[in-house]
């Protein structure tokens, strides 16, 4: 098996460094989360608890807490950081701790469905995560990947208007030809694709640009500073041509794909 990610290498320093001013909303407003996840858990579950694993600050848990209200659910981050901010926000509403999507901090086949919002295109050992799921599933429990897959990347304003950040996304997105062939190499039967679309609000141009230079999302902050300066130059002389007091909002798509495992 290939070893976990260690503390401190590239993604969980930048997951620390993220914690405190982490913006789930910036991935799907709220509404849009919770209607995914209730999508998901109508496909119909096993008895068992729910895991939400790449929590980050636990929006996405208490999401999942809110469309599963009778079971137990469990948030699993690699970063001790992004545990202790979900810890804080939303302890009263699911259990935290500190683990990977490689190495779960639970028993084999103990759970009835696995969430992965906006995170899979973080892991390092994706064959060893899909194998990890597999574990800790019962059988007929499901696996959730919700997110941008490389399709998905060239809708959105930022992307378009950022080319490095673009080129660093591409790369690490799978397609989804990628990510259904390596579940099925693993055992994982996929039984739903679907895509969504939605518009994320931003702000006035000048908050844009503001927003952008904190690197909210992870690609910024895994790109070199010298990709990141020269990409976010040219993306600040973008947005100054647009009209100063009319807020930007930008078109989003993510993916969402089911997985089950055992007999179909
Ligand atoms: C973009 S955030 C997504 C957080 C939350 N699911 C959401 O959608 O708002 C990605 C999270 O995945 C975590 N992460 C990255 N690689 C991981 C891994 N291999 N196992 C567990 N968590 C991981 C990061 O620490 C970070 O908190």
């Amino acid at each position: 098996m290939t070893l976990n990610p260690e503390p401190g290498n590239a993604i969980t320093h930048a997951a620390d460094s993220l914690a405190r001013a982490y913006q789930s909303d910036l991935r799907q407003p709220a509404l849009i989360r919770e209607r995914i996840l209730r999508q998901v858990v109508d496909l119909g579950l096993a008895s068992g608890r729910a895991i939400d694993v790449g929590c980050g600050d636990g929006s996405t848990t208490a999401s999942l807490a809110a469309v599963v209200p009778e079971r137990p659910v469990l948030g699993v981050d690699i970063s001790a950081a992004m545990i202790d901010a979900a810890t804080a926000n939303f302890g009263d509403l699911a259990d935290f701790e500190v683990g990977t999507f490689e190495q779960m901090p639970v028993e084999p086949s103990s759970a009835a469905l696995i969430t992965a919002l906006n995170m899979w295109h973080l892991v390092v050992d994706r064959e060893g995560a899909l194998r990890e799921a597999s574990r800790v599933l019962k059988s007929g429990g499901l696996l959730a990947i919700v997110g941008a897959l490389r399709e998905d990347l060239a809708i959105q304003t930022i992307h378009r208007l950022f080319p490095a950040f673009h080129r660093i996304s591409y790369g690490r997105h799978q397609s989804r030809a990628q990510l259904t062939a390596m579940a099925e190499l693993n055992g994982l039967r996929p039984i739903l694709f679907e895509t969504v679309d939605f518009e994320v609000p931003l702000g006035l141009p000048s908050q844009v640009v503001e927003l952008v230079a904190e690197k909210p999302f992870f690609d910024m902050r895994l790109m070199t500073d010298a990709d990141f300066d020269a990409g976010f130059d040219a993306f600040r002389h973008d947005l100054s041509e647009l009209p100063e007091d009319e807020a930007v909002t930008t078109p989003s798509r993510c993916s969402v794909v089911v997985f089950s495992v055992g007999e179909a």
